[in-house]
């Protein structure tokens, strides 16, 4: 695991794009995992300015969203295919169809990282043997949803690839800012493997790069 402390968001979205960039020359066709959240938007954004200034071509990218709620139509603003068009796939020469999960490994898996230690929604209890699932979603989680929902139709339940499919990714970039970060990026890199932390089991991926600002780094002491 390389962990990798940047000074802010704009400069982990530049790094994170240049993996993406990478993936997309390796091969004629990638698939790569892509998440939702606020942590990303940076990096979309950039992808969207590399392709409109720089010709990056996203022909060849297979879009795999990562995980969607449950009972939240695709055509739904609030979904997460919603946002995945919004932020990159509309903005894209992107050829081939986003749909959830991916039957093969993934090529590059993007990530974040939630306050209760998931990845895409692979909440606490995930097994690292897990696959692509509909997992209840924890009430803290459901209460972050809360803010886009009124308060009785925040989803309970998501649709998530598994941390089985995360592991076999050939690359995987974990992207984390603020201090809220701080302690759950912690116990995921440096604290023990097990599945009421799902993120901590990146420790066992050798291919993972962790994109930090110096605020999710805080807790991380001589780790980044
Ligand atoms: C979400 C997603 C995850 C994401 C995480 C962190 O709900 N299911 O894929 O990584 O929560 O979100 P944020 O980046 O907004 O902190």
């Amino acid at each position: 695991m390389k962990v990798v402390t940047l000074p802010d968001a704009a400069a982990i979205a530049t790094a994170a794009a240049d993996v993406v960039c990478a993936c997309l020359a390796s091969h004629p066709r990638v698939a790569i995992g892509l998440p939702t959240g606020r942590t990303p938007v940076a990096l979309y954004a950039e992808l969207v300015r590399r392709h409109r200034d720089e010709g990056v071509s996203f022909r060849g990218m297979i879009p795999v969203q990562l995980d969607e709620l449950v009972g939240v139509p695709l055509d739904d603003a609030r979904s997460f295919r919603a946002f995945l068009r919004r932020e990159l796939l509309d903005h894209v020469d992107v050829a081939e169809a986003c749909e959830v999960g991916f039957d093969g490994a993934l090529d590059l898996a993007i990530l974040g990282i939630g306050l209760n230690g998931h990845i895409a929604f692979n909440e606490p209890g995930s097994e690292a043997t897990s696959r692509i699932r509909v997992v209840a979603l924890e009430a803290s989680t459901r209460d972050e949803l809360r803010a886009a929902f009124a308060p009785a139709e925040a989803p309970r339940e998501a649709l998530t690839v598994g941390i089985a499919d995360l592991l076999d990714s050939r690359r995987v970039v974990l992207l984390a800012t603020g201090a809220h970060k701080a302690s759950i990026v912690a116990r995921a890199l440096g604290g023990a493997v097990e599945a009421s932390c799902p993120a901590s089991f990146l420790q066992l991926h050798l291919g993972v790069t962790v994109l930090l600002d110096a605020s999710a780094a805080s807790g991380l002491g001589s780790l980044a």
